[in-house]
């Protein structure tokens, strides 16, 4: 018989709940956003995230279920993501998880949110270790090692900002809407490069990263233009600020894989959906790295998503990694 993990994520600012079959194959995964919520204030509202999660907990519950044409007795265990994230969003999914796993007496697996990131590549093939992560989203940005399935080493962290957080934040400035890593993706393959911004810690012979000294050096030349009355190009700007983003991130993963042979790089969170970031990694990798494959979850699975937490919990399930009913959120849960 085969295993069934219903599995909840809230996070962040996406309700998403999703049924799993053997941590490989998705019967649904439903996704609930709320961005057009926080999108009038710049950025995600914690106590707005949190109100609606309580709203559509249930629904998302009871969809994901029949979409996946399952009942609450064909399920083997419930996975939530225990953190890191926003401790009142958090809080809303695994207070879901437990009602729902002590009503059917279900065994709970508690996820790390950026364990299940990794996790969303197991949907284009299995893991094979060991494995290197690039892990980049609005959180986060970190080179993490994997000897085995279910081990985590970070190597590298960004200092400041996360990669996605500078995105949305040069996108405050040039008045996108809120996230703008895919906009500014798309202006940037309409510009070209015109403005030398910095590629900080490049040649330093660590992995961490740091991005805010090129937010501010965007931030600058645009309200500097701005007080001489100039206007530049906004398409060259994005084009200019990815290139930074990309080579930086190019250049410390290439040096992670080669300090660490590994069998698979996996490029996962929000900005692995970035199209200049996979068009730069892959052929570099090739050359550098060729008998490293490189993973890029599916885009719709590089968002916040239940689906690669259900990926995740298999593995949990399988060390019998589970929790009891004190299970508590965990707002900065390391690996
Ligand atoms: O993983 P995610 O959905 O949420 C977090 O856990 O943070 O990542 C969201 C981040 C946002 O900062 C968003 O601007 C960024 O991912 N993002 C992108 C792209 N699509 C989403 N950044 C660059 N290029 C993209 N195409
Ligand atoms: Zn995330």
């Amino acid at each position: 018989m085969s295993e069934l993990i219903l599995a909840i994520e809230s996070s962040c600012d996406e309700t998403s709940v999703a049924v799993i079959q053997d941590g490989a194959i998705i019967l649904s995964n439903i996704v609930a956003s709320q961005i057009k919520s926080h999108q009038r204030f710049g950025g995600v509202v914690p106590e707005v995230a949190s109100r609606h999660h309580v709203e559509e907990v249930t629904t998302c519950i009871q969809e994901a279920l029949l979409e996946a044409n399952v009942t609450p007795q064909d399920l083997t265990a419930v996975a939530v993501t225990q953190g890191p994230g926003l401790v009142g969003a958090l809080l809303i999914g695994i207070t879901a998880a437990k009602a729902f796993a002590w009503a059917h007496q279900l065994p709970l697996i508690p996820v790390n949110h950026m364990a299940g990131h990794i996790y969303a590549a197991r949907f284009v093939e299995p893991l094979t270790f060991p494995l290197m992560a690039l892990l980049v989203s609005g959180g986060h940005t970190e080179l993490v090692y994997m000897k085995e399935a279910g081990s985590y080493e970070i190597i590298g962290e960004t200092r400041d900002d996360a990669a996605g957080e500078a995105y949305d934040k040069v996108g405050r400035v040039l008045g996108l809407s809120y996230p703008s890593g895919k906009e500014i993706d798309q202006m940037a393959h309409l510009g070209k490069e015109s403005y030398p911004f910095p590629r900080a810690m490049i040649k330093e012979d660590h992995f961490d990263f740091s991005f805010s000294g090129l937010k501010s050096a965007f931030i600058n030349l645009v309200h500097n233009a701005a007080q001489k009355g100039e206007v530049l190009d906004a398409n060259d700007l994005a084009t200019s600020f990815q290139a930074s983003v990309v080579e930086v991130l190019v250049n410390k993963t290439i040096r992670a894989c080669r300090q660490y042979p590994v069998a698979q790089l996996v490029v996962a969170g929000g900005v692995a959906a970035n199209q200049g970031l996979r068009e730069a990694l892959i052929p570099h990798m090739q050359e550098a790295c060729p008998n490293t494959r490189v993973i890029f979850p599916p885009l719709a699975l590089c968002g916040d998503n239940a689906a690669m937490i259900g990926a995740a919990a298999h593995v949990e399930l399988q060390k019998n990694h589970l929790a009891d009913w004190e299970l508590n959120a965990v707002p900065s849960l390391a690996f």
